[in-house]
């Protein structure tokens, strides 16, 4: 096999973890190191890796022994420090600054001749701004939203879904026995995928989700609908997102300059509220949380996430730089980052998956 000019490669997960990272950094660094002969220097705790010295290693074929069914990453992550606004408390009050350069100078002492990096919408836009600095740049999208338009899927979504399904058979069983409205609470951010994929595998009788703002009253009127015809239990699977028509999503917390974006969460509790009062049923929240980002990634996520590492470095071969992989299925592709990261990917009110839950009976409030 023919071996290219020896180059270091450095890698890098950023942003929120979900399962399939570590498949991913398995396949960047066999490719490198059994294709190209390469070396990989993996960068710990995502960009914050590159900021203070001591915070990367070389990765051999032996580091990542294993790791295909194991979640999270090996190299550690933080949606916490972009470079170009570094947050810091001095004398009680946050600075916010750029401290860009060091990262730069850390990828020329290192010798780094290109950098992949694996991230969310977040440190894609990051590792763009380095592109634009002259940083020999790729990414890989990673997220359990699936809320990237530039991919047909993101990895580590599907083991999200399955996660969620699996607790939705389970919350069916104690529904029924206990004549219960379930709620479960799914994340996803500004779009519902998680939310209606698990749904309609799920066979949820309402789902919610932000693309479609829902009217309680058309929700209500599902629940008595089945109580009356003998179905006296409901199972309602809500995204984060999700949103009432003259309404906003529910918070956690806002956004703020240290903490950065705001937290959703909170709806299902809302809901469950509302419908205890006008139905007078018995209801219970689950709030899945965390759950969907952790884990073994199910065969699909691990597949991609190895074509998705596999094909990265290829574009590292080509010279493809401020490009990212993305699925164009059947095909593993590249599109430039600065595309990518322009614009999100709602679930189409009016596709075929809204419509097939419709027609099988989903109510969605609208
Ligand atoms: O983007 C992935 C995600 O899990 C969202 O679905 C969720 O809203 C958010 O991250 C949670 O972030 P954190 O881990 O900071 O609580």
């Amino acid at each position: 096999m023919k071996m290219e000019t020896s180059k270091h490669l450095g890698v890098l997960t950023g942003g929120g973890d979900c399962p399939g990272l570590n498949a991913v950094i398995r396949a960047v660094v066999k490719t490198a190191i059994n294709r190209f002969g390469w070396k990989v220097i993996g960068i710990e705790d995502g960009f914050s890796g590159l900021l203070k010295p001591g915070k990367t290693r070389t990765l051999g074929l032996k580091d990542v022994k294993g790791i295909l069914p194991r979640g999270g990453t090996i190299l550690g992550t933080t949606n916490r420090s972009n470079p170009f606004e570094y947050k810091t408390w001095v004398n009680g009050k946050l600075r916010v600054e750029d401290i860009s350069h060091i990262a730069h100078d850390r990828i020329e002492k290192l010798g780094i001749d290109a950098l992949i990096v694996i991230g969310g919408d977040g440190s894609l836009k990051i590792a763009q701004r380095f592109f634009e600095l002259g940083v020999s740049v790729v990414g890989i999208p990673k997220t359990i939203d699936n809320d990237l338009e530039a991919t047909d899927m993101t990895f580590g979504f599907q083991t999200a879904v399955l996660t969620a399904t699996e607790a939705i058979d389970k919350l069916h069983t104690t529904a029924e026995s206990h004549h219960r409205v379930m709620i479960v609470e799914l994340m996803g951010r500004y779009v519902g995928w998680i939310a209606l994929e698990s749904g309609l595998a799920g066979g949820a009788d309402v789902i919610l989700i932000p693309e479609i703002p829902y009217h309680m009253e058309k929700v209500v009127t599902k629940i008595k609908d089945r109580d009356k015809r003998g179905r006296k239990f409901s199972i309602m699977v809500v995204a984060e997102g999700a949103k009432p028509v003259e309404g906003k999503a529910t918070l956690l917390s806002p956004a703020d300059k240290e903490a950065g974006a705001e937290r959703l969460g909170g709806i299902g509790d809302k809901l469950a509220q509302e419908i205890t009062r006008l139905t007078g049923m018995e209801t219970r929240v689950t709030v899945l949380g965390h759950v969907q980002r952790g884990g073994s990634p199910c065969p699909f996520d691990r597949i991609l996430a190895s074509r998705y590492g596999r094909a990265a470095v290829e574009l590292v071969a080509e010279g493809k730089f401020g490009h990212m992989v993305c699925l164009h299925t059947p095909n593993i592709e590249s599109v430039p980052i600065k595309e990518a990261v322009s614009s999100f990917l709602a679930v189409p009110p009016d596709g075929d998956l809204v419509r097939t839950a419709e027609m099988l009976g989903v109510e969605f409030g609208r």
